[in-house]
């Protein structure tokens, strides 16, 4: 069952984002990061809090959620974070920014189920990398649904909608919020108002540019270039390596 959308953010569209209608109302429903404590997670935390968007941290633990939370005042002073266990966090969300380890990716969406609801956005940033497997960390897994993606829609709710992004985003250069960010972020979805939702949403992030690359099977290509840019922050000691397509039109949500 797939619903009509229900924007979780539109902001003032510049002529290349997502946010599509300019200066419409933002929902005042916070998004949830489920593994907000870790790296990724933390560092999109604070971006999208800095950049004035409610958003609940979630944990496995409600102490390290409310660490975090502290944690992540210290970094954006002024954005406004809340802290609760997993499904507690998702329950009240508008969308779900899932930033775990391919491990857990399961077990955590297991016990989500009774928290997501029918029209929520997922927005799935798992890569499944060997070395959660103690492989190599330029290396990637093969999963039998195609990618971590397909598999978070495998295990989500019906009328969950499942976007995958934010693989090629390096959560080191999301935590300083001193660096200027300047790259895109690849996603990938069965329905392009999904991506265009998810899109508006990461794209409040400044210096982020959103790119559709097509369906869902498409993650498996997208989620392997985190194995690419690890390789090429070894071989350059680049610090935080990212991607940016060329070649596009100015108005890529239209
Ligand atoms: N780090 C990056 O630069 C980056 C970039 C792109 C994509 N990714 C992908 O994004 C996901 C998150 O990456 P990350 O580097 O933020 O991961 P991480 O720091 O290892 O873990 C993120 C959070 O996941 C939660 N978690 C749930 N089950 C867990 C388990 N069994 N073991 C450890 N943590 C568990 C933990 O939060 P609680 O304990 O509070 O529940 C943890 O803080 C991964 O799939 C990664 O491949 C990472």
């Amino acid at each position: 069952m797939k619903l009509a959308p229900s924007p979780v953010a539109d902001r003032p569209a510049g002529h290349t984002a997502a946010g599509g209608g300019g200066g419409v109302a933002a929902s005042t429903r916070p998004v949830a990061v489920v593994g907000a404590s870790g790296a990724l997670g933390f560092g999109l935390a604070v971006r999208l809090g800095q950049a004035g968007t409610p958003v609940t941290i979630g944990s496995r633990d409600p102490v390290r959620a409310a660490d975090t939370v502290e944690r992540a005042r210290r970094v954006a002073p002024h954005g406004s974070f809340s802290g609760r266990e997993n499904s507690s966090a998702v329950r009240d969300a508008g969308a779900v920014i899932l930033s775990v380890p391919l491990h857990s990716q399961p077990e955590i969406l297991d016990a989500l189920r009774p928290a997501l609801r029918p029209g929520q956005l997922l927005i799935d940033a798992t890569v499944p990398l060997a070395a959660v497997v103690n492989g190599h960390p330029t290396r990637t897994l093969g999963l039998w649904q195609g990618s971590a993606a397909q598999q978070a829609l495998e295990m989500v709710p019906d009328g969950v909608r499942v976007v995958s992004a934010l693989h090629t985003v390096c959560a080191g250069s999301l935590c300083n919020l001193d660096h200027r960010l300047d790259q895109d972020v690849l996603l990938c979805g069965d329905s392009r108002a999904d991506k265009r939702e998810a899109a508006s949403l990461i794209e409040r992030i400044e210096g982020l540019r959103c790119v559709d690359c097509g369906p869902l099977e498409m993650a498996r290509v997208t989620e392997s270039l985190t194995a690419l840019l690890i390789a090429v922050k070894t071989h350059h000691g680049a610090h935080y390596p990212g991607i940016r397509l060329t070649g596009l039109p100015d108005a890529l949500w239209e």
